[in-house]
């Protein structure tokens, strides 16, 4: 079409002789520079390779992205920050926003989110940023702590800006599940978070973080505690009230450190079905915490839980509250015994690696923690 608007306004100037090889002209121009074209970007993204032009570009364009998005960018990457002022309403809802095609459009690198749930400070954090050193595109951290608590960390520490809006928790309750549903919602912002991981400041890594990725994306279960305790601490908690929809057959017990993917991440935040019924009759002696996520799971989606924890607590020397270590508990002897010793189902096999973070660890074992890394019994 264009090209006959161009003929009809060079008519005048035209002779009868050119007429018909003018556009044939034109045309052959047309395919001369096309020709010149692909041999150029060929051969540039042949020497230059493909990547080095796609990084200069962004590089180069990331300002404009981040203040007009336009294209893809805008609903793949990270938040800028993880400060907002969604109340939990409007997040958990911003959260259960879910694709329907299955296959990225993009080469998705999946991430694991760490999720420390605290009072405040994180003793073992310079733990941590050994753990997480050389391997940035693989992780993101989110911190819930008392809403009070100002975090001191520099610029340069992993843990810097990873607080998310927070509010008071109390254990036992069910504030403490809604903040493990904030921390959940809050990593769910980032598309590229694949699997969540709820830790506590007491909370180390026992084997180095490509194990534990690895350990993570090639298991086909979510690792949430999840037993059938017929007892008065397991069913005894159980409220009748609660039928029909949690009958008592499908009541579930478990620590709250849990390793959940995406989708059942998901599950958890889109949760308006459950969560009245639990706050209502699951009270103190009832531990909601304890019980929440492991029934609703169970009830939803029983086939991709390994129904274990992956963090080891020991809860051998009696009383209400599992041990604490600190700097005299700290040997070779006591990571063999904390790693081996156990034997657990991973993909429906016997496994001997059954947990990859241990608690609960007191802030004088950080010492003896790092001198651990650095004599490779810890291998960081
Ligand atoms: C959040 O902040 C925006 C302006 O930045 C304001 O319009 C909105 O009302 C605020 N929402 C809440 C829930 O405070
Ligand atoms: C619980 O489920 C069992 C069968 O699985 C059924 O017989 C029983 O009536 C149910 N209980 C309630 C309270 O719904
Ligand atoms: C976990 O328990 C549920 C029943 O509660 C069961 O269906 C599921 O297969 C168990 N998972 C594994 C890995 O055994
Ligand atoms: C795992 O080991 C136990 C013995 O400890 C054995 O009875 C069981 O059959 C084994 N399961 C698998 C899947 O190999």
């Amino acid at each position: 079409m264009q090209s006959r608007g161009v003929t009809l306004e060079e008519g005048k100037e035209r002779s009868s002789q050119s007429k018909p090889f003018r556009p044939l002209r034109l045309l052959v121009l047309f395919f001369a520079l096309c020709v010149v074209f692909s041999v150029i970007s060929i051969y540039t993204v042949k020497h230059f390779g493909i990547e080095s032009m796609v990084t200069t570009m962004s590089s180069n364009f990331q300002p404009c992205y981040y203040e007009e998005p336009g294209g893809l960018d805008k609903w793949i990457r990270p938040p800028l920050s993880l400060i907002h002022n969604m109340s939990d309403k409007e997040l958990l809802w911003r959260a259960s926003f879910v694709p329907r095609i299955k296959d990225y459009p993009y080469p998705r690198i999946p991430k694991i989110a760490f999720m420390f749930l605290t009072k405040g400070p994180l003793p073992l954090a310079p733990l941590w940023e050994r753990f997480f050193k050389g391997h940035e595109k693989l992780f993101s951290i989110y911190i819930h702590s008392l809403p009070s608590y100002q975090p001191q960390f520099p610029p340069s520490s992993v843990f810097y800006g990873r607080q998310i809006p927070s509010q008071v928790s109390e254990w036992g309750r069910m504030s403490m599940c809604d903040a493990e549903r904030r921390l959940l919602a809050n990593a769910l912002l980032d598309i590229s978070n694949e699997w969540f991981i709820l830790l506590s400041e007491s909370c180390i890594p026992l084997y180095k973080f490509s194990f534990v990725y690895h350990y993570i994306m090639k298991s086909k279960h979510s690792f949430m505690g999840a037993f059938d305790d017929r007892g008065p601490f397991g069913r005894g908690r159980y409220n009748e009230n609660m039928a029909p929809l949690v009958n008592i057959t499908k009541w579930r017990k478990g620590s709250q450190w849990f390793e959940v993917n995406r989708k059942l991440a998901i599950t958890i935040v889109e949760d308006t079905k459950f969560h009245p019924i639990f706050e209502r009759y699951c009270r103190p002696a009832c531990y909601v915490d304890e019980h929440y996520f492991p029934t609703m799971l169970t009830i939803q989606a029983a086939n991709v839980l390994a129904n274990r924890s992956i963090t080891w607590v020991d809860w051998s020397r009696g009383g209400a509250h599992p041990a604490t270590f600190g700097r005299n508990d700290i040997t070779e002897e006591f990571f063999n015994r904390v790693r081996g010793g156990h034997t657990c189902l991973y993909n429906n096999r016997n496994s001997s690696v059954c947990v990859l973070f241990a608690r609960k660890f007191a802030p004088s074992s950080l010492e003896p923690l790092l001198q651990m890394v650095d004599s490779k019994v810890l291998e960081y």
